[in-house]
């Protein structure tokens, strides 16, 4: 008979969610603003005017929250820490209050059995640090690392699991090539610098953590997914190679080979720069695990008006779409958890997270039917539950999102929510994705079927 295939005894069920979309008072009892603070308030960059400003309240309604996630069964929540909560103007100064806040949060989390897994930066730079360059500054990685070393003298004892950076290619693609995000920028030349100073700042925090002796772990969260071509054309075959490079090997390769790709000059031409080698030794020190963010794949083909990789995403004749624009594609996080092993190696992975935006209707009794949400979700376990039976050294699942929150520029048109939020009551529901999630977890993967 087959082994059964099953997930480890230590498995973690998470759910996910960061500081700027789901905590509201950004400015509340000290803390600096951020950039996305700034944009948010900037006429016209969110849609239907959102912001931030009180979001999901969970700055004021933590306690009930992680009764919410006691409710589900999670035994680990993931979250990130707002840096200009605990250091107002980004260095320097630090804010007792924003510090007591993830203190009560991690405390309380602990007291419930639930392991906090802390993201220092989920997009949320503080707006005196932008005002001096931001990530484009040279000296961005001391800054965050200091930053880092207050988190780590706070909670360094008691939290397990800390994450540098959230999707550092979010971060440069949204907010330094297109500028759709903040800062806001859009510049081909600033991209490169903005990738390399993050990856150092990843470093300089590894390093702070490691001279600390923290007895934990400490890694990085990346977005990937599969890269297909939409023909067998030339144009399409090469900006398929290129998106792949671009999303999928740029951050992975220096963190875990130590080298940028071949590919990146071919995007970036001369705004391109070689890096001293000291450098990338420093950005590929040893981490103790890779998060990893997955929601669809891509199937790409030639655009000519999109520099610098001339992508565009089709989606296939009857595929469904997610209200974003997403594929709902069964195969990919499987396929990505699998790409990741055979180039990478035996890295400690965790789907940091996963999911998906659909028009859900308003709660009916107490319920609200999400069954493509539940679809989604029973695919993708069952791609985690089959990558570690080929092998994948996969510890956790982080659902994205715990709630309904703050989509970026989205606002909160986009719900990824296992629990649906009323943002006029802040009454939460449970979906039926997240109740079907619970019972997954109840029965350490059974209800996942075959
Ligand atoms: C990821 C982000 C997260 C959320 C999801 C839908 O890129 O990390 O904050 O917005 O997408």
């Amino acid at each position: 008979m087959p082994a059964m295939k099953t997930f480890p005894g230590n498995f973690l069920w998470g759910a996910a969610t960061s500081a700027y979309q789901v905590e509201g008072s950004p400015i509340a009892d000290g803390a600096g603003p951020s950039i996305w603070h700034r944009l948010a308030h900037t006429p016209g960059l969110i849609a239907s005017g959102d912001t931030g400003d009180v979001a999901c309240d969970h700055y004021r309604r933590w306690e009930s929250d992680v009764e919410l996630m006691k409710t589900l069964g999670l035994n680990a929540y993931r979250f990130s820490i707002a840096w200009g909560r605990v250091l107002p103007e980004g260095r320097g100064r630090v804010n007792e209050a924003g510090l007591d806040f993830y203190r009560r949060l991690v405390d309380r989390l602990l007291a419930r059995g639930i392991t906090p897994n802390v993201t220092l930066y989920h997009w949320d730079m503080p707006v005196a640090l932008d005002e001096l360059g931001g990530w484009l500054n040279p000296d961005v990685a001391q800054w965050f690392a200091d930053y880092a070393g207050v988190m780590f003298e706070t909670l360094g004892d008691r939290v397990p699991m800390w994450a540098t950076l959230n999707e550092p290619w979010v971060i440069v693609d949204g907010g330094y090539l297109f500028g759709v995000h903040a800062p806001g920028h859009a510049s081909l030349r600033e991209a490169p610098v903005a990738t390399h100073h993050l990856l150092l700042a990843h470093a300089a925090a590894v390093q702070r953590y490691r001279a600390g002796g923290w007895p934990h772990q400490i890694g990085i969260v990346v977005n990937l997914e599969p890269k297909d071509p939409a023909s067998d054309s030339p144009a399409d075959l090469a900006a398929t190679r290129c998106s792949h490079t671009y999303f999928n090997e740029q951050y992975c390769d220096p963190l875990l080979k130590g080298r940028y790709p071949d590919g990146m000059r071919e995007i970036y031409g001369d705004a391109w720069r070689e890096w001293p080698a000291a450098d990338l030794a420093r950005i590929s020190q040893p981490i103790d695990f890779l998060g990893i963010n997955n929601y669809t794949r891509s199937l790409t083909a030639h655009d000519p008006v999109r520099p610098p990789v001339f992508e565009r995403r089709v989606i296939p004749e009857g595929a469904t779409k997610m209200i974003n624009g997403w594929e709902v594609y069964p195969p990919g996080l499987e396929r990505t958890l699998l790409w990741v092993k055979e180039r990478y190696g035996d890295v400690p992975l965790y789907v940091t997270e996963n999911g998906g935006p659909f028009a859900d209707p308003e709660p009916v009794n107490g319920r609200v039917e999400d069954p493509l949400r539940v679809a989604v979700y029973r695919a993708n376990l069952r791609g985690c539950r089959d990558a570690i039976a080929k092998g994948v050294d996969l510890r956790g699942y982080f659902a994205w999102s715990l709630m309904d929150n703050l989509e970026w520029n989205a606002g909160f048109s986009q719900r990824f929510g296992l629990h649906h939020v009323d943002f006029a009551t802040q009454v939460r529901t449970l979906k039926d994705s997240g109740a079907f999630y619970r019972e997954v977890i109840r029965t350490g993967g059974a209800a996942l079927g075959d």
